[in-house]
């Protein structure tokens, strides 16, 4: 028996590929890090978003933004708000910092690392005015399902994280998956369906089509949007 096996790991919702970075992505990881990335704060100190950003504006959070065409997409059209993303997929982070830096964005900061972290320990409470959480990995498999992100723990940990009234959303090309989603986020006492009880959003409401989406669509899968307002 090794050390890792006798040592608890944590049940993750992720596996990280290394995938291949190309040299501009590698490059970017560098030269754009010291500007678009936050590591955790030390001393569980959470991050203060007037300083980070140096200004005071609405917030909004994309947990496993992937490549990180619609975070960028997003923080270009909306200069005004501040956008936060984390992922831990090291290609698709390359990526998005390469043309965060090419784009001169300002408004654009990201964690590299697992988001039950970065919630727990950098964000600081009701600091969030909407959560997206676009196409999370759906873990088809019965034995997988733990490894789901859409728990009733995590949910509760994003209603503390939102302001009040903010929104959650999220989407999803797998018909059970999204059917688990609706149950949770019905089940939970912190938010309310926008769209009426047990009540879909239209698909791709108010959002930017992504790239898991397109994939989605081109292996026939129909997608689900569901759309919560935090009650307090
Ligand atoms: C299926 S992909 C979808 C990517 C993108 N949202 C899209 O729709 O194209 C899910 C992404 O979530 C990331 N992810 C899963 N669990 C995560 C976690 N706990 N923290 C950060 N990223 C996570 C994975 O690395 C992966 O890139």
């Amino acid at each position: 028996m090794t050390i890792e096996n006798v040592i608890q790991r944590p049940v993750r919702s992720f596996v990280v590929r290394q995938g291949r970075m190309t040299p501009a992505q590698k490059e970017a990881l560098e030269a754009a890090w010291p500007y678009f990335g936050l590591s955790l704060p030390p001393d569980s100190q959470f991050y203060d978003w007037q300083t980070v950003f140096q200004r005071d504006a609405k917030r909004v959070l994309e947990i496993g933004f992937g490549m990180g065409a619609t975070l960028l997409s997003l923080a270009k059209s909306h200069p005004d708000i501040d956008f936060i993303g984390i992922e831990v997929h090291p290609p698709g982070i390359g990526r998005l910092l390469s043309c965060a830096k090419v784009m001169q964005l300002t408004n654009l900061k990201i964690f590299a690392m697992d988001a039950i972290e970065v919630l727990n320990r950098a964000i600081p409470d009701k600091s969030l005015d909407k959560v997206l959480l676009l196409f999370p990995d759906p873990w088809p498999k019965r034995k997988h399902h733990k490894r789901r992100i859409v728990q009733p723990e995590f949910v509760q940990l994003i209603a503390r994280k939102l302001k009040s009234q903010g929104i959650f959303q999220l989407a999803t090309d797998w018909q059970p998956y999204a059917e688990h989603m609706m149950s949770v986020m019905q089940a939970s006492p912190d938010f309310c369906n926008v769209f009426g009880k047990e009540g879909y959003a239209p698909a791709g409401f108010e959002r930017e089509t992504t790239k898991f989406e397109r994939r989605g669509e081109k292996l026939g899968h129909a997608i689900w949007d569901l759309v919560f307002q935090s009650k307090c």
